[in-house]
């Protein structure tokens, strides 16, 4: 692993003179030249397992904005989808899948067809590792299995993942097996991008926040526990980052449980919070919020400035506290990027 990469560095705890940064979702419909190329592809799953395109899409934001490090271009969905659950992504939609809720259902599901479904990604992965520039790191990653479980359980998105929480109450060994199922689905998933080059790893719990404190233990802590293991015992040092969003104070346990080298921090957070209770415990990554990029102007910059100030004692990589929102304008990338750029502790 290259050791003169800001992004690496900083994961693992080293202060560095300039803060790395890069932005989730940072490939997407906000860039006309991602659209251009979704359009050729046919939709946005051509698009996840073409490598081509999908190297091609992951180095578009890097191309504009020079961020520290690239995002592997794919979704967290392929994960069912290479379990055998039907996914479609509808427009206006989101995803759409055939809603796997009882046991019968779940033992349709195997593991057999796992990597050769998942091989263009892999291919992604190679790919990138050979066209970043030298010092640009590049990131794998993989949605948790309660995030995951809420889209397989309740066939789409929703607001308070109800089915998936109610199924989970309701017929917890059931829901139990399909988090197993998941665990060791994505262990493996995430080992492979690592033996193609990835150089760090960033597990997506985007909808922990709707579980209550016991039930986030068993369905976000324990199974992240057991996924950073597995990783870890095929590749001890590979930085893993937990983006357990909405998890509030609960967010301590979970990085003492998990081990995890570093926790993106949602936009609820106070970032005097987070220096003092979370910088001491492992590196920190965030918190900018998503509509503050759609917004632009002055009180973009003064957060920006906020964060960076704020967080500059401690190990810390710039990012948002959520995805890119689809209407930000590509200019406010630019200013913020510029800013942390030129930025010095
Ligand atoms: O640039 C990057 O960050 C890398 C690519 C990436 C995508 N999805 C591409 C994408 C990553 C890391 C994801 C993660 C993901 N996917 C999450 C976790 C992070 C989060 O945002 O909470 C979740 C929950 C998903 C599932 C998913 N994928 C949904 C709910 C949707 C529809 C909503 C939407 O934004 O359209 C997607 C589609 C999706 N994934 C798009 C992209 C660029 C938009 C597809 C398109 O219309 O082009």
């Amino acid at each position: 692993m290259s050791t003169d990469k800001l992004f690496l560095k900083t994961l693992k705890g080293e202060l560095t003179d300039r803060v790395p940064f890069w932005f989730m979702r940072q490939a997407g419909r906000y860039l006309p030249e991602y659209m251009a190329l979704r359009a050729e592809a046919g939709s946005f799953l051509d698009l996840c397992y073409n490598p081509d395109f999908a190297t091609e899409v992951t180095l578009q934001p890097i191309r504009r904005f020079s961020m520290d490090a690239a995002i592997l271009f794919s979704d967290i969905l392929v994960i069912p989808h290479a379990l055998g659950q039907d996914l479609a992504f509808i427009a206006g939609e989101g995803p759409v899948l055939t809603p796997v809720d009882n046991l019968e259902k779940l033992e349709a599901l195997s593991m057999d067809r796992l990597h050769d479904h998942l091989n263009p990604v892999y291919q992604t992965v190679s790919n990138l590792s050979e066209k970043l520039p030298d010092n640009v790191a590049l990131i794998g990653f993989a949605g948790a299995p309660w995030t995951v479980a809420t889209y397989m359980v309740g066939g789409r998105g929703s607001k308070d993942q109800a089915d998936t929480r109610l199924m989970a109450y309701q017929d917890r060994e059931t829901f139990s097996k399909l988090i197993d199922l998941l665990v060791h689905s994505t262990s493996e998933y995430l080992i492979k991008q690592v033996d193609h080059g990835a150089e760090a790893l960033q597990i997506f719990d985007s909808w922990s926040g709707s579980l209550p404190a016991d039930e986030f233990i068993a369905w976000c802590v324990e199974p992240m526990q057991m996924i950073v293991e597995n990783i870890r015992a095929v590749h001890p040092d590979i930085p893993i980052i937990g983006f357990p969003k909405g998890a509030g104070a609960k967010i301590k346990n979970y990085i003492n449980k998990t081990k995890v080298d570093a926790v993106s921090i949602d936009t609820s957070m106070s970032t005097s919070w987070v220096r003092d209770s979370i910088q001491p415990l492992c590196t920190v990554q965030g918190n900018l919020d998503p509509l503050l990029l759609v917004g632009g102007g002055a009180p973009l910059e003064k957060a920006v400035y906020h964060i960076l100030d704020h967080l500059k004692d401690g190990a810390h990589v710039f990012n948002l506290g959520h995805g890119i929102i689809p209407q930000t304008p590509p200019e406010n990338v630019k200013l913020v990027s510029d800013i942390i750029l030129n930025y010095r502790r």
